[in-house]
């Protein structure tokens, strides 16, 4: 078995021995990129490979292609010092870490063609003593599939699937799990789990997160390691149901669901989330499915948990309707079109998917305020009672405010510039929830 070669590298004074010295991440979006320059800003050589090849030009002009607290900075600075490369194919390295997307198909199981495409890529390069890690949030048992798609590519490698003592190839599942905003930190503080296929194939992976992770290296299999990631979703997920769930509740029995919820968190051992227009982004909207996919009569209460946060974007769309039917030519200011607050990312967004739907179905003039999108989204772009305007404005001229987004920037206002309006705040923001 071949053994990848130590270099010796300067870091924060300290001359350190790495086993990887030149690592490639498959995948430069969300994960891959922070990931890519983080082991860059600690004396690795990396090559990053994405398809997309605008993103692969901005980074190697040193920029993020998505904005980031703290990325730029971080991108900027492998790209100036070399230690950083982005290509659109792959090449020889010491370790590969794929985090390519992970959406659902039809029938709500794993779309796994872009891992499958990532792992036929690399294998073309790989050599013996190769550690390759999937990072991207996956079903059981895909990191298996992965080692059968490689094997299928270059059946003179011996994959640690099938040669449990002797592989040639290591090969490990090691789940991320940054908070968008907060990931340049995350991806260095955060705990980790490492799976391996085998014992030394997670020795390997955690020989590479010991580069740059300060927080906990914690070791299991492979299979466990992905279902951890898919567990920790869903139990997001469920946990968001029963807020979202409690504020229903209250609408039908004209209560303030806010109030209702931090009394109830008064007691010592009640925790309920903030309920909200429901749920999305790229994770915790996707990636229960999973499993519920997978194991159907196993799954009862995630399946129900995602049919409860799936519907609650419509229950908003029905207070809007609602009002709307009230003016003759209404105005209606949406705060907000990003699926969480402070980043600019649209995926699965259920305020997006509010705003869509008012766009399409009512005659309604659509006040846009979203601060972290340069312009409106082409979904919304044909429409010309849809404007993107400042929030002072949309607060001056709406009849009805509905509020999508917690937004920082949202969050004080002069309530006299509201006062007049109607007010649906689904995320409980402002602490008015007055509809008039
Ligand atoms: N974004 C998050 O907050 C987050 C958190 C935890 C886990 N994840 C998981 O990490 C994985 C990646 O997510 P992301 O948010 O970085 O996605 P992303 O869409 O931002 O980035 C993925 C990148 O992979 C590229 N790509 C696709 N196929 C490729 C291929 N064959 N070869 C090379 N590049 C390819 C795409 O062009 C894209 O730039 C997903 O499985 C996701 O569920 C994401």
């Amino acid at each position: 078995m071949a053994t990848a070669k130590l270099r010796n590298v300067l870091y924060k004074g300290f001359v350190v021995e790495l086993e990887y010295s030149k690592i490639s991440v498959i995948g430069l979006g969300y994960i891959g990129l922070p990931t890519a320059a983080t082991l860059a800003s600690r004396g690795v050589d990396v090559v990053g490979v994405d398809v997309n090849e605008s993103a692969v030009n901005a980074i190697s002009k040193g920029k993020a292609h998505f904005s980031e607290p703290d990325l730029d900075m971080l991108v900027q600075s492998a790209v100036s010092t070399k230690k950083l490369r982005a290509q659109t194919t792959p090449e020889e390295a010491d370790a590969f870490i794929i985090a390519v997307p992970t959406p659902f198909l039809d029938d709500h199981s794993g779309d796994l063609s872009y891992i499958q495409a990532a792992g036929r890529a690399i294998a073309k390069v790989l050599k013996p003593g190769n550690l390759v890690i999937l990072e991207s949030t996956s079903p059981v048992g895909t990191t298996q599939k992965l080692c059968e798609w490689i094997a299928q590519e270059r059946p003179d490698l011996r994959l640690p699937d099938t040669h449990l003592d002797t592989p040639d190839i290591h090969m490990a599942y090691c789940p991320e799990r940054i908070l968008p905003g907060r990931m340049v930190f995350e991806l260095v503080e955060n705990d980790r789990i490492i799976g391996g296929m085998t014992e030394r194939c997670t020795d390997k992976a955690t020989a590479l997160y010991e580069i740059f992770v300060r927080g906990e290296l914690h070791r299991t299999n492979a299979p466990t390691a992905e279902l951890v990631k898919i567990m920790e979703n869903a139990y997001r997920d469920v946990n968001i149901a029963f807020a979202n769930e409690i504020s229903t509740v209250c609408d039908a029995l004209n209560l303030n669901a806010w109030e209702a919820i931090s009394l109830a968190n008064r007691h010592p051992r009640v925790n309920i989330l903030n309920p909200g227009p429901g749920v999305g982004g790229h994770c915790i909207a996707i990636d229960p499915w999973f499993l519920i996919s997978h194991l159907p009569e196993k799954t009862r209460l995630m399946r129900m948990a995602r049919k409860v946060n799936d519907a609650k974007p419509n229950e908003v769309l029905d207070k809007v309707r609602h009002q709307i039917d009230r003016f003759r030519k209404p105005i209606v200011a949406c705060l907000g079109l990003t699926y969480k607050p402070d980043v600019d990312d649209l995926r699965e967004s259920p305020a997006l998917h509010i705003v869509e739907v008012l766009a399409k179905e009512s005659n309604a003039e659509l006040l846009v305020v979203e601060p972290n999108i340069a312009q409106l989204p082409a979904t919304l772009t044909n429409y010309e009672r849809v404007k993107k305007i400042k929030l002072d404005e949309a607060l001056e001229r709406a009849d009805i405010i509905v509020v999508l987004v917690g937004h920082k920037k949202f969050a004080k206002i002069d309530n006299r510039k509201i006062h007049e309006s109607v007010v649906i705040d689904t995320i409980g923001l402002w602490q008015v929830n007055t509809y008039k």
